[in-house]
């Protein structure tokens, strides 16, 4: 009970739950809970019982690091039956939030209480999972199934008011949640309790079944084949049709088995992944940020503009930069223009648009950004330039200034040289659009203070972004590893696919577009411009521009769009091209099936990534797993492209690039050392972190790979 103290409070046992950071249910927490309850029953002197927790969170639900290993008893849902079946009035205290198992714990006593800000939910669809402790059978016993299957659909916690006003709390504490729920438990004591499980015949109506169904089928019509939402559709369903016994234990075989679901098990790596990037490698935990109250932005394009959404967003006020008024005037109008947009659409009222707007303030030159504590440049990409505005930089910005660069390829210690400061430079790399994408990749040349990169961290997470620290090389490790793709795209073009081919082999992957639809989407001649500056070639990317088809801005690019259409449509002129080009480099073309082109475009990645690795450009698998999902939309439910690799096996990809190799004659597409080690030793690139995410995870590909 080491997890679990146990006091009296006069004739009230107060049972609390302390198990930092967030008292989630392991085995520990779940017995000393179940004795805990055991013995006040048996105590004559105890007439009533309050479950509290110390810290944060009242329980953040199920321990997440136990899915998939051996199940230790007591099981949940036992523990859970105790609580309910005890005769003496048990109170939830709820502070911080209850989600998953923790509101399940709730669900399970007799009575709730809860402070103002508490939050309350029941988050396991985004795990791949469904409650699996009674959730689905007794919250739409307490607050009607229609408002418990949108609240476990949604996975959003709700506040503590609008618990109040669905019945999930019984009250709300004035300061002292303690006494509130001490105070509860003693009136229960008096009369008789109800349990959750005795279902109120006024909320499991006809008209509420029909209600139900109908959001039912909206959400499986939108649920993209994921296995829990269908779950989560026949274990409310069984509510109206089976007694709770018969339907909690319908919930655990189907909990149970969506434990074991790959995408569930992608979705776990996924969490513990995106809370392990927040341990920088080499950077003591005690490392203090500097303060930031203001930021200048460089550039007012539409990165530049973006990023300085990202700070009036924060609450933090930002000097946005131009060379010239004209570009200045139609950067604001951008911005002004997406704040309008969100208001038409209702998530922005019109008070936080002017809210967000005054804090950009408009500036011509750089030495407006003087007083900021952060200033990111996010100029035109080309050194020279970078190098000039990073000079000037130095002789302007605030000593202690964080001086960042946004680039997206460019070595950013050239950019640090440009300063008497290089302790102060880092890059900051944020992607399209930057007010909406989560991921901002920390770039750490040698030379820059840890100090610099804990702040660039710290602000990250202030703007709500996932910050992921990387080492500095040629486009870091998302775009990195993008030129490999883009390479593989063209390739397989050459040799005998078409662009609707290869893009729909992404998407029926899961990714939102494929490269050609999303290089038509920002623009085919900014690749090409960077092709020609590093003197490389594609033959169709290029023909493709030398014919002025940029892309969705020109009307037509891989794809035509007639009438500023904004999905593509397959263009025979694009097609003869790619034949012409084929037959001029004497390439036999071939059909190509939709799992090779998969692994064609994919495996290459992996390969890059091993690099990577191998060079520290990367911390951890984890992390560049977290790249590709928040910044290039790899569907999460496949947990990145490392822990992909690894269901694949390394020693198949491996083998599959040394083909590739053979036939292609491109030395970049041999395994590379770290693959070639990982594959000769049958391990996988899980292998390589201890991380809590790190559950051994049986081999098994998501599809048939050929
Ligand atoms: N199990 C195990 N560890 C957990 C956890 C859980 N349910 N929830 C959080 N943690 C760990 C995190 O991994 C992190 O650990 P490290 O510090 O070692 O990295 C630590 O707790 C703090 O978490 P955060 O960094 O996320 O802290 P936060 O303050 O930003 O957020 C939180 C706290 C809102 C609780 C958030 O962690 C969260 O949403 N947790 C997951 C909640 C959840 O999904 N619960 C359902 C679990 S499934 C279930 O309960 C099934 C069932 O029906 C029985």
């Amino acid at each position: 009970m080491d997890r679990i103290r146990y006091q009296l409070s006069g004739d009230v046992a107060i049972v609390t739950i302390d198990h930092p950071p967030v008292n989630a249910l392991s085995a520990g927490v779940r017995s000393g809970l179940a004795q805990a309850i055991a013995k006040a029953g048996d105590d004559p002197s105890v007439e009533a019982i309050v479950i509290a927790a110390e810290g944060k969170a009242f329980i953040a639900g199920a321990d997440i690091a136990e899915f998939g290993k051996p199940a230790l008893p007591p099981a949940l849902p036992d523990v859970l039956n105790a609580i309910e079946a005890s005769p003496k009035p048990v109170v939830a205290a709820i502070q911080g939030v209850a989600l998953g198992g923790g509101l399940e714990v709730a669900l399970a006593c007799h009575g709730r209480v809860a402070l103002p800000a508490a939050r309350l939910g029941l988050p396991e669809i985004r795990l791949g999972l469904i409650p699996g402790a009674g959730g689905t059978q007794r919250l739409p016993r307490l607050i009607g199934p229609v408002r418990a299957f949108s609240l476990m659909l949604s996975g959003d916690p709700v506040p503590a008011e609008r618990a109040l006003d669905w019945g999930l709390v019984d009250a709300i504490a004035s300061d002292d949640l303690l006494m509130s729920a001490h105070d509860l438990a003693r009136s229960f004591a008096k009369g008789a309790v109800r349990p959750v499980t005795s279902a109120r015949d006024e909320l499991l109506t006809a008209e509420q079944q029909a209600a139900f169904e109908a959001s039912a089928e909206d959400a499986l019509r939108k649920s993209a084949g994921m296995p829990n939402v269908a779950a989560l559709v026949e274990a409310v369903r069984n509510v109206f049709a089976l007694p709770f016994e018969e339907g909690t234990a319908a919930e655990r075989r189907l909990f149970l088995s969506l434990i074991a679901d790959e995408r569930s098990q992608a979705l776990r790596h996924v969490f513990f992944a995106e809370r392990e990037i927040a341990r920088v490698p080499a950077m003591g935990p005690q490392m203090r940020p500097r303060p930031i109250a203001t930021a200048a932005v460089i550039g007012a394009g539409t990165m530049g503009g973006g990023i300085a959404m990202c700070f009036a967003n924060a609450g933090i006020p930002v000097t946005l930069i131009e060379t010239a008024q004209a570009a200045l005037d139609s950067g604001l109008n951008r911005i002004a223009a997406i704040y309008d947009m969100s208001v038409s659409r209702g998530s922005l009222t019109p008070e936080s648009r002017q809210t967000r707007l005054a804090l950009i303030t408009p500036a011509i030159g750089l030495p407006a950004a003087a007083t900021a504590d952060v200033v990111i440049e996010a100029a035109f990409e080309e050194m020279s330039v970078k190098r000039e505005i990073f000079g000037e930089l130095d002789r302007v910005a605030k000593p202690g200034a964080i001086l960042a660069s946004n680039t997206s390829y460019l070595d950013v210690q050239t950019m640090a040289t440009a300063t008497r400061r290089p302790q102060d430079v880092l890059g900051m790399h944020f992607f399209s659009p930057a007010n909406v994408m989560k991921l901002l990749e920390i770039v750490r040349p040698q030379g820059v203070a840890d100090e610099a990169v804990a702040t660039a961290v710290a602000l990250g997470r202030r703007l709500g972004k996932l910050p992921v620290v990387v080492g500095n090389g040629f486009g870091f490790v998302g775009n990195r590893m993008l030129e490999q793709r883009t390479r593989a795209a063209e390739r397989l073009l050459v040799a005998g696919a078409m662009p609707y081919e290869v893009d729909r082999a992404l998407v029926d992957f899961g990714f939102k577009m494929g490269p050609f639809a999303m290089a038509d989407l920002a623009g085919n001649d900014i690749g090409w411009r960077s092709r020609k500056a590093r003197g490389l070639t594609a033959a169709v990317a290029d023909a493709i521009c030398e014919a002025g088809w940029f892309g969705q801005k020109t009307g037509r690019g891989y794809y035509r769009y007639p009438g500023g259409a904004r999905t593509g449509q397959r263009c025979p002129e694009v097609e003869a091209l790619i034949m012409r080009i084929s037959a001029e480099l004497g390439a036999s073309r071939r059909a190509f099936s939709r799992a090779e082109i998969l692994s064609r475009l994919l495996d290459p990645m992996v390969n890059e990534a091993a690099r990577i690795l191998d060079e520290g450009i990367a911390a951890r698998p984890g992390d560049i797993d977290v790249v590709w999902i928040h910044g290039y939309n790899w569907p999460a439910w496949r947990g990145g492209p490392m822990f992909w690799a690894d269901r694949v096996g390394l020693d198949i990809i491996a083998k599959r690039l040394e083909g590739q190799a053979a036939e292609v004659g491109e030395k970049a597409l041999e395994p590379a050392p770290l693959l070639k080690r990982l594959a000769a030793e049958g391990r996988g690139f899980a292998s390589l972190s201890a991380g809590p995410g790190a559950e051994a995870a049986p081999r098994k590909a998501l599809e048939p790979m050929p």
